[in-house]
């Protein structure tokens, strides 16, 4: 099935420049790039955005984090795309990701692990609307 998700370049890794080579990872991994901007968010933003991570402890850093600097925001397209989006990325910690993942060769810690993908369908959809919506 063909799907859209949400992915985010974090700030740790915009800042390295790594945004090209991470866009190729997902090209050569057969998702089409539709949408991309480059901006940075404010605090608020991030909180709304990472809303059903309220709960958890590590919140309040994340949402500094994710405002702290310029993001790349991007629609993926292609064959079940937020699976794919997802192994492309590896483990949310660098340290159990596999080879060859954005995230084993670029992530720096749990916090600045380099990119973000959407989890299910219905948080694609909220997240594309998030970034994209007019
Ligand atoms: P991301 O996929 O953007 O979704 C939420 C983010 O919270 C996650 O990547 C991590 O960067 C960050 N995070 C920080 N601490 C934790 C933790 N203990 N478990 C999961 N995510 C965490």
């Amino acid at each position: 099935m063909i799907q859209q998700t949400l992915s985010i370049i974090k700030p740790d890794a915009v800042e390295r420049n790594l945004s090209e080579d991470i866009k190729k990872k997902f090209l050569e991994n057969k998702l089409k790039i539709i949408k991309i901007k480059k901006i940075q968010i404010t605090k608020d933003e991030a909180s709304e955005f990472y809303k059903v991570h309220q709960s958890k402890p590590f919140y309040e850093k994340l949402c500094s984090y994710l405002s702290s600097g310029p993001i790349v925001v991007m629609i993926l397209e292609g064959e079940n795309a937020i699976q794919e989006n997802r192994r492309i990325m590896g483990a949310t910690d660098p340290k159990n990701a596999e080879e060859g993942t954005i995230r084993k060769e670029y992530g720096i810690s749990i916090d600045k692990n380099s990119v973000h993908g959407s989890d299910s369908p219905d948080n694609a959809k909220k997240e594309i609307d998030f970034f994209f919506k007019n």
